[in-house]
């Protein structure tokens, strides 16, 4: 059962749901729903992202994540890329200006290095002067969770340090953060893309028909109901 308020308008979480990651899909269909190109659909995408973001940190989730480019994404005609990457860019210095507004705590997944070297200055000083805020927002971005996986192997097998899952997940680019409790992905597509393959062990997974730059709070709410509809047992027996 979801919480809601007194007056069951208000939608709040709880403990049980820390971490929802959003799998964003949809964006090219919804331009080419109107005929437009798919980069209309990524300007869209774009104002959607804050808004979820902006309701996910409204009803008390404390960690959003959000796939906004793939390490596969590279692969995307230039113009579509340049347009993605623009967008991701100006959402940057964007969150830069709005830092105290929104009190949002930024990380990036993934590796930098193959951006600009001005965006990704920009990334590594949006994550050390929003570090202090409390709702964290990971944007996994030139992203793919097995290079994920073996570049933390790689530098734990450098580090000397034993390995166990707690070490390797230290080494990966959530480290410090909870497993997601719920991965949502819109657009009807029934795959994780290459995105958190480790930390979904227990995730719980919902799909939503909705193209994400149609996604409403609404359907976040659904969502949301739906995952607390659901019994998680960790491969134990609960009930009983
Ligand atoms: C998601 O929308 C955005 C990214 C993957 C960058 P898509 O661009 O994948 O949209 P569809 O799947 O083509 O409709
Ligand atoms: C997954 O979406 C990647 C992101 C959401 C950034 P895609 O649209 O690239 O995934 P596939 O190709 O349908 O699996
Ligand atoms: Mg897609």
């Amino acid at each position: 059962m979801a919480l809601f308020d007194k007056n069951k308008t208000t939608l709040r979480v709880d403990e049980r749901l820390t971490h929802i990651a959003f799998i964003l899909d949809g964006n090219g269909r919804w331009a080419k729903k109107r005929g437009l190109p798919r980069e209309f659909g990524h300007t869209e995408g774009a104002k959607t992202f804050k808004r979820i973001v902006r309701y996910c940190g409204d009803i008390g989730i404390k960690v959003v994540t959000v796939y906004a480019f793939s390490t596969e994404n590279w692969s995307r005609p230039k113009n579509e890329v340049d347009r993605i990457i623009s967008l991701l860019g100006e959402y940057i210095k964007g969150a830069e200006d709005e830092l105290e507004e929104n009190k949002i705590r930024y990380t990036f997944l993934g590796d930098k290095s193959v951006f600009t070297p001005e965006m990704a200055e920009r990334m590594r000083r949006l994550e050390e002067i929003s570090a202090h805020y409390e709702l964290r927002l990971n944007i996994a971005l030139n992203y793919g969770s097995r290079a994920e996986i073996v570049r933390a192997a790689a530098e734990l097998a450098a580090s000397g340090e034993p390995i166990t899952e707690e070490t390797l997940s230290s080494h990966l680019y959530t480290a410090g953060c909870p497993d997601p409790d719920l991965i949502v992905r819109t657009a009807n597509e029934r795959r994780l893309s290459n995105f958190l393959l480790w930390q979904a062990a227990y995730s719980e997974l919902y799909f939503t028909p909705t193209l994400w730059p149609d996604m409403q709070p609404s359907d976040v709410d659904e969502a949301v109901a739906d995952f607390y509809a659901r019994e998680r047992r960790y491969g134990g027996v609960v009930g009983k």
